[in-house]
């Protein structure tokens, strides 16, 4: 039996990773099994990587960069993520494909095909469910992150605005082209998405 795969993306300082947990909990708190991940990330192997790629300042070939991404996806799909699904469990993975196809393709010219064939090779083409873009104005989303404490990993974030409109615009683009995609409006207070969030679940718990 599969699991339910459900993804979270979004521009910086969306909201997104803090309503991936409350998600997690509100699944915990209902009696389902979920495991909670991110991206890059989610193994040893893929958190090195996570660290190279978005902290500091470091100027890397877009090729580079979306290889990275993809590796620490490839390991992060076969070591925790389609084990987890294969076991009937709930994932939720803050960011997965849509970030590469946003940030890389959309933004950075990378060759969709390209990516593409790497993410069929990777995971067979299975999609999530079920993705929430969180979807925020980038001038008050980067205030946010600025913002918050502690935050190591800005090398994104230090980009020019005109590359967090067009991270928003390319989301709001694709979002047209699948009904597994959901847009929320993080503008408004946390409950208030996570209502919605709920809300959208198309799921029988
Ligand atoms: P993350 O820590 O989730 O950023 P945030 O908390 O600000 O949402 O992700 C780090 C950055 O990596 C984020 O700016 C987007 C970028 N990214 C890509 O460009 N491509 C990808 O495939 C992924 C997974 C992330």
């Amino acid at each position: 039996m599969r699991g339910y795969f459900i993804t979270f993306e979004g521009g910086e300082g969306s909201g997104k990773s803090t309503q991936a947990q409350l998600l997690y909990y509100w699944f915990k708190d209902n009696g389902h099994e979920a495991i909670l991940t991110r991206e890059p990330g989610g193994t040893e192997l893929a958190e090195k990587l996570r660290d190279i790629v978005v902290k500091g300042n470091k100027q890397l070939n877009v090729y580079t960069e979306m290889l990275m991404f993809m590796t620490a996806r490839s390991d992060h799909w076969h070591n925790c993520i389609k084990p987890a699904l294969d076991a009937g469990n709930i994932v939720i993975c803050d960011r997965f494909q849509d970030s590469t196809f946003v940030y890389q393709c959309i933004c950075e010219n990378c060759d969709i095909h390209l990516v593409n064939c790497i993410y069929e090779k990777i995971t067979g083409n299975m999609h999530p469910d079920c993705t929430f873009i969180i979807d925020i104005d980038p001038v008050v989303g980067l205030q946010r992150s600025f913002s918050k404490e502690n935050n190591t990993d800005l090398r994104f974030e230090s980009k020019a605005l005109d590359f967090h409109k067009s991270v928003r615009a390319g989301y709001l683009s694709i979002a047209k082209s699948s009904e597994r995609y959901q847009i929320i409006d993080g503008s408004r207070s946390v409950p208030e998405v996570q209502k919605a969030i709920i809300n959208k679940l198309n799921l029988n718990t």
